[in-house]
């Protein structure tokens, strides 16, 4: 039943394969595949599996939870104080930043009889997660090389996600540099050096990652096919492994232009109207409770999105010989695929092979 979001498995595997090959010919040995935008949808990461990746990472415990694999489960979000126990007892590496949480970690990790592997974050510029770069950080590793339940594995960094801030060779650099300095200091080897997410995949095409960076966490190029620091296709990669479809409920010759004393829209905005006479307008039963509809572009490239409520959209099709009935298909942008992939009215299809 629509409306749905087709998952191509084949694409989707592709992607993954060629981009954890270029991660590889690049010098990184480990590529996380960040699923959180898959809200658990095992299929789609079971090809992230095939596709090549070491490890599955989510921003939220109760995906990890019920993700079933063999690798090692990572936990992207700093974990809150009061999910310890569950991050200890679901997954292997968390990231983390703050030493209180990490000395919870370690009480959970003693109560539940593990091991918990974290991977320090540094903030180099972007102003997310992270120990500011130019902080005290030797002394910070003093106190968790002291706690026996906690094993540091690894350091990272989380670039162009608040800050709009592109990874380089400079600040990376700042990275690898941590890396010698903890090592040094500390006579330990960290076996993750983590330099960033899809927006560091030009440096990898370009092989220019700095010596030292071994690890990666990918998520939206292997959905989408593309990068996200100049937000370029990858042309080795599909960019439509998701294509969303809904149904036409209504079709009829309107005016574009609304008739009558005008206040707010069904979201209490004023809303601006251009008038371009009468329209072909479709209604499609998919709203903004599925999708916000500036996270989505339809395919027929002749169809205009007018707008949308809760539960309808509104495409002017003038010009075009659709009928009530007919499917209208949909490119998402990763708002988009986070919204439908999350929303229990949105139907999964999971094309296996095509
Ligand atoms: C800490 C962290 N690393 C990596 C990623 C993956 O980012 P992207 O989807 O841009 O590859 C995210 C976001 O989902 C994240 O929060």
């Amino acid at each position: 039943m629509y409306p749905l979001v087709e998952i191509n498995g084949e694409k989707l595997r592709h992607n993954v394969r060629q981009i954890v090959s270029r991660c590889k010919e690049a010098g990184i040995t480990t590529i996380f595949g960040v699923v959180k935008v898959l809200a658990g949808y095992q299929e789609a990461i079971n090809d992230l599996i095939c596709g090549g990746v070491t490890h599955i990472a989510d921003s939220r415990i109760e995906n990890l939870k019920n993700i079933s694999t063999k690798l090692k489960k990572v936990l992207l979000r700093i974990p809150m104080e009061s999910e310890v126990h569950d991050v200890v007892k679901y997954c292997d590496i968390s990231l983390n930043s703050e030493l209180e949480t990490i000395k919870k970690l370690d009480y959970a990790a003693r109560i539940n009889r593990v091991m918990h592997e974290i991977i320090l974050m540094f903030d180099l510029g972007d102003l997310r997660e992270g120990l500011w770069h130019a902080s005290d950080y030797l002394n910070f590793v003093t106190h968790i090389v002291e706690l026996p339940n906690i094993r540091l594995v690894g350091i990272g960094s989380n670039l162009t996600c608040y800050g709009s801030v592109i990874p380089t060779n400079e600040n990376l650099g700042i990275l690898v540099r941590i890396k010698e300095d903890i090592e040094r200091t500390f006579n330990m080897k960290l076996a993750y050096i983590s330099g960033g997410n899809s927006s560091s995949l030009p440096l990898v095409y370009r092989k220019s990652i700095p010596k030292g960076i071994n690890n990666i966490r990918i998520g939206e190029a292997f959905f989408l096919g593309r990068e996200t620091a100049y937000g370029k296709y990858l042309e080795d990669c599909f960019q439509d492994v998701f294509i969303l479809k809904a149904q036409i409920v209504e079709l009829k010759r309107k005016p574009s232009f609304p008739v009558g004393e005008r206040g707010f829209d069904a979201f209490g905005r004023v809303v601006q109207y251009e008038d371009k006479g009468m329209m072909d307008r479709a209604i499609l039963a998919i709203g903004k409770q599925d999708v916000y509809p500036e996270n989505i572009e339809p395919l027929d490239k002749r169809l205009k999105i007018l707008g949308a409520s809760s539960d309808h959209l509104i495409i002017d099709c003038t010009k075009t010989d659709y009928k009530v009935g007919d499917i209208i298909s949909f490119r998402l942008n990763y708002g988009g695929l986070l919204q439908v992939m999350t929303s229990k009215y949105v139907n999964k299809v999971y094309l296996y092979n095509i």
